[in-house]
């Protein structure tokens, strides 16, 4: 079996994560910061040591500074509607995914202005546009730093600088980059950054959170929920401080317990030598799939600004891959579609003929497919991982090369 599927879930996980994991589970259980007894404090301990690490990974200052949830999801919905009030002006890209969408639109039905900026067939985003769309009432820029679709890496840092002279928050959805690609949050102007723990960060699902920096005026910051946080318990109204006034209810300890070994696991490896991996792979499997010879005869099953080489050759190429055909400007996700045949039957031959595992269709994105022109159809989707290798690279191309006829 080949696991091509990590830009949704990375697997496998380190074998530390399953053993804190473990060890959580068996030796410790208790509630963390609720209770003064020693096991208590061990599982402050493991959440606090989870934190430590990840700020360590992303350049943070104050652990304190990030609040846990279960997803980047909540993360990003924490940071939109902590945030953005009726009459705000807030300007996001084309190639979001609904985490970031469905939120803002429905933020837009209760007054806040939306400017979406169109990004390029491939993927990109020129920051001159997002300049361009400033408004006096604008409030945040919110990106994603990875496109979870063709994997083009969005510039965070020239979007941090613009933000900086414009007096705007920067909100990054690191979805797909963090664990995968070097991210320092005072290097590249990042104010609020959303992470989740199941991907390339190594931890289990359930775990995620949000990075809320000294730029975000905490007196105005709404927190989703409110509730129990094992602090100020004689208060009836919210901490005013980090994180609690953000995480209320019990964590999902154990799964932070797994989050922090995951990221550890992570710093000892060190990210620029995961991403050199990653991209060596990636750069072999797009050229792999555009070497597949043309077949002359299918349709690509989508139509629009399709970026796969022979455009406007006549002949279709037997594989249309997307995005910017250069893996040092993307990370490890790669879409692409067989000519003449729907992506959801691509996937079923390629999991049941060649046991490789992906991810087909819209990606929980279609403003992305929109922009690349393969709405509504979607692409056959291949999220490489640090524990891939050249050789299941080289078997899935051929697979392809196979089914393409
Ligand atoms: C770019 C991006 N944002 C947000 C999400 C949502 O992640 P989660 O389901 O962990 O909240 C994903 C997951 O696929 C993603 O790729």
């Amino acid at each position: 079996m080949i696991y091509f599927d990590n830009a949704a879930t990375s697997w496998p996980k380190p074998p530390g994560v399953i053993e804190a994991m473990v060890y959580f589970m068996q030796k410790v259980g208790a509630n963390p910061g609720r209770s003064g007894h020693r096991l208590s404090v061990e599982a402050g301990r493991i959440v606090y040591e989870a934190r430590e690490a990840l700020a360590e990974l992303f350049h943070i200052e104050d652990p304190l500074r990030i609040a846990f949830g279960y997803n980047v999801t909540e993360g990003l919905n924490l940071a939109l509607r902590g945030i953005l009030r009726p009459g705000d002006h807030v300007i996001t890209s084309s190639m979001e995914h609904n985490s970031v969408m469905r939120p803002l639109r429905a933020l837009e039905r209760e007054g806040v202005e939306l400017t979406v900026v169109a990004c390029s067939p491939q993927g990109f985003l020129d920051p001159a546009d997002v300049e361009a769309a400033v408004r006096p009432h604008t409030v945040m820029v919110v990106l994603n730093h990875g496109s979870n679709v063709v994997g083009s890496l969005l510039p965070v840092a020239e979007a941090g600088r613009i933000c900086r002279q414009h007096g705007l928050l920067l909100l990054v959805d690191a979805a797909q980059t963090a664990g995968a690609y070097p991210i320092d949050v005072e290097a590249d102007g990042i104010d609020l950054l959303g992470f989740t723990g199941h991907k390339a960060l190594c931890g289990p699902m359930g775990t995620g959170g949000l990075y809320i920096g000294p730029r975000v005026d905490l007196e105005r910051f709404e927190p989703l929920i409110r509730g129990g946080t094992g602090s100020r318990s004689e208060m009836e109204e919210q901490p005013d401080f980090l994180p609690d006034l953000c995480e209320s209810g019990t964590a999902n300890t154990v799964g932070l317990a797994g989050l922090g070994a995951g990221v550890r696991f992570l710093l000892e490896q060190g990210v620029e030598n995961i991403r050199c991996h990653e991209q060596a792979l990636t750069a072999q499997l797009i050229e792999g799939l555009k070497a597949i010879p043309s077949t002359g005869s299918g349709q690509a099953p989508s139509t629009g600004p399709s970026a796969g080489s022979g455009r406007g050759s006549g002949r279709r190429p037997g594989v249309t891959v997307y995005g910017g055909h250069d893996a040092a400007r993307q990370t490890a996700t790669v879409s692409f579609n067989v000519a003449g045949l729907e992506p959801s039957e691509v996937g079923l031959r390629l999991d049941e003929e060649y046991g490789i595992l992906c991810r087909v269709g819209l990606h929980c994105a279609p403003s992305a497919h929109k922009t690349i022109g393969t709405f509504p159809t979607g692409t056959v989707r291949f999220g490489l991982g640090y524990f891939n290798t050249k050789e299941e690279v080289e078997a899935a191309v051929q697979a392809v090369r196979e089914i393409a006829g």
